[in-house]
C-alpha cells in the first residue's frame, strides 16, 4: 500500500486525552513498522513549548516536526529545515514597530517571538481592532492568522501551516489524497485544505464554520464525534473504509 502523511495539530487535537492518545500512539506504531506512515506534528508552538509538552505527555517521535504555525521545519525531531521558510519582503522589525501604536494588542512571551512569526494576545469582540491590524498591515507581505478568540499571529505571506505542510509532501512524493491532517482550531484550517481533513470532535466554532462551509469538493472533511486524539482515530478509520 502507499505511504501515508498523518499531521497533527498537538494542542486541542492529538492532546488532551492521556488514553485516547496511548491507543492513537499504539496504532500509529503499528502502521509504522509496516513502514508505510510519515507522522508530522504541525503546532502553533515554538520548539521550546514544544519541548516543554513532550516532557510531559508521552509522544512518539515525529518523522517532522513542524512549529511557529509553518514558519520552521525539524526533521527527525531537531534538525532544522535550513530551506524553509522561503519568503521575500519579511522585515520583522518593521511590522512590530507598525503595530506598536495598537495598545490593545498584547505581545506573547519571548519564547513565541520567532524569526518569522510575530505573536500576541488578543481577547474576544475585538473586530474593530482586528480591522485595524489588518490596514496598517496593508502594504505588507503579510498572513494575519487569528484563532481562538485569542492569538493573534503575524506570519510571512504564504507561510503557513498549509505550505509547511506541502513541503514536507513533496520532499516525501506523498500526494495529498494520502495526506491526512488533523485539527481543532482556526490556524489548522491551511494544513487541513490541502488533504484529507478531520476535524476533532471537540474543535473551536471557527473551525467547524469553515468545515460546515468550505465549498472544497476535491478534500474529504470529516468532522469527528469524539474529541481529540480519539476524534484522530475515527477521523482515520472512517477513511480507511472508504
Ligand atoms: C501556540 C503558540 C502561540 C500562537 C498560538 C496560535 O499557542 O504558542 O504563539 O499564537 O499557538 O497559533
Ligand atoms: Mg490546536
Amino acid at each position: 500500500m502507499n505511504e501515508i502523511l498523518v499531521a497533527t495539530d498537538l494542542d486541542g487535537t492529538l492532546i488532551g486525552d492521556d488514553e485516547a492518545l496511548q491507543k492513537l500512539n499504539d496504532y500509529l506504531t503499528a502502521l509504522r513498522e509496516h513502514s508505510r506512515l510519515k507522522l508530522a506534528y504541525v503546532t502553533g508552538r515554538s520548539m521550546t513549548l514544544y519541548q516543554q509538552l513532550a516532557a510531559q505527555k508521552s509522544l512518539i517521535t515525529p518523522d517532522a516536526l513542524v512549529t511557529a504555525v509553518g514558519t520552521e521545519i525539524y526533521w527527525n525531531g531537531t534538525e532544522t529545515a535550513d530551506n524553509w521558510p522561503v519568503c521575500n519582503n519579511w522585515n520583522r522589525l518593521k511590522i512590530v514597530q507598525a503595530l506598536s501604536e495598537i495598545e490593545q494588542l498584547a505581545t506573547q512571551p519571548e519564547s513565541e517571538q520567532r524569526p518569522f512569526k510575530i505573536s500576541y494576545f488578543l481577547g474576544q469582540n475585538n473586530d474593530a481592532i482586528l480591522a485595524k491590524v489588518k490596514y496598517v498591515l496593508e502594504d505588507f507581505d503579510v498572513d494575519i492568522v487569528y484563532s481562538q478568540d485569542l492569538y493573534l499571529d503575524i506570519l510571512p505571506k504564504h507561510i503557513n501551516k498549509g505550505s509547511a505542510l506541502m513541503h514536507l509532501a513533496i520532499k516525501w512524493d506523498i500526494d495529498s489524497k494520502s495526506i491526512f491532517a488533523c485539527g481543532d482550531s482556526g490556524n489548522d484550517i491551511d494544513m487541513l485544505k490541502v488533504s484529507k481533513s478531520i476535524v476533532v470532535g471537540n474543535a473551536k466554532q471557527e473551525l467547524l464554520d469553515w468545515a460546515r462551509h468550505s465549498s472544497s469538493t476535491e478534500l474529504p472533511i470529516y468532522i469527528a464525534k469524539h474529541s481529540f486524539a480519539a476524534g484522530i482515530l475515527e477521523g482515520l478509520a472512517f477513511y480507511n473504509d472508504k
